[in-house]
């Protein structure tokens, strides 16, 4: 906060599981600026279209879930025991049943319709009108903020981030295999690097980081001085 001369936006995009949550978290927190997790976002259509029946069986009805936009509304509101922001829909908290292999398997096909993107960009752009937010998502960088002051573009190893995602499942108790999850990370990149609408692309001027073998505090100290260089510069 301290070398702050004027907030800015920092877009964090990347491919899934690759800590990109964790680490904007922590960037927001040192910098106290605001965090918002557009995968969060995504994640909470899916479990909205699942509950109201426009996913059955793990069939999409993309003119139902187009239909059930409108009904649909999130918000954030922050949780001081997590230090970040939870998501409710319509009201109810939605935190805990975002995160379930259900809605990961779903979440790249609902985030692929035109129309879900259309309206989650435009909350996306809203909450960053004053600036101060980090940002986490796809196509931040590329979409969402274009003229973002400072992009980034993480990366890491598909098995290492299926390990991570699977050490956290198993550790919220879900019964699920590592084969199941590299699988899930697998598909996903190639579905979200391949959809027709805001594919996950690196922007021109993102500057990379692939975290494969870095830890937290290392990929901390690595943004700082960036975040100086980009401030004072
Ligand atoms: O970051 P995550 O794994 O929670 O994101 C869930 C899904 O949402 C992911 O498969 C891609 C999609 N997504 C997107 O299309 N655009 C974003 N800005 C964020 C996420």
């Amino acid at each position: 906060m301290s070398d702050t001369k004027h907030k800015i936006i920092i877009a964090v995009d990347g491919f899934s599981s690759c800590g990109k949550s964790t680490f904007a978290k922590a960037i927001a927190a040192r910098l106290g600026y605001i965090f918002i997790d557009t995968g969060a976002m995504y994640r909470a259509v899916t479990l909205y279209a699942l509950e109201h029946g426009a996913i059955r069986s793990g069939i999409v009805d993309e003119e139902e879930v187009v239909r059930l936009l409108d009904q649909i509304s999130i918000t954030f509101r922050f949780n001081p025991e997590r230090g970040a922001s939870d998501i409710y829909v319509n009201g109810d908290l939605a935190e805990g049943k975002i995160r379930t292999i259900e809605v990961s398997n779903c979440v790249s096909r609902v985030s692929a319709i035109p129309e879900v993107r259309r309206k989650l960009v435009a909350m996306q752009q809203e909450m960053g009108r004053r600036k101060g937010v980090v940002m986490d998502g796809r196509d931040i960088g590329t979409v969402v903020f274009p003229d973002a002051e400072l992009k980034l573009f993480m990366t890491a190893d598909p098995a290492v981030r299926a390990q991570r995602r699977y050490k956290e499942l198993v550790e919220k108790g879900d019964p699920v295999t590592l084969e199941e999850i590299e699988r899930n990370v697998r598909e996903r990149d190639k579905a979200d690097m391949s959809r027709a609408v805001s594919p996950l692309r690196q922007a021109d001027d993102a500057v990379v980081l692939d975290n494969s073998h870095m830890s937290v505090e290392e990929q901390m100290a690595w943004f700082m001085e960036l975040y100086r260089q980009r401030i004072n510069g």
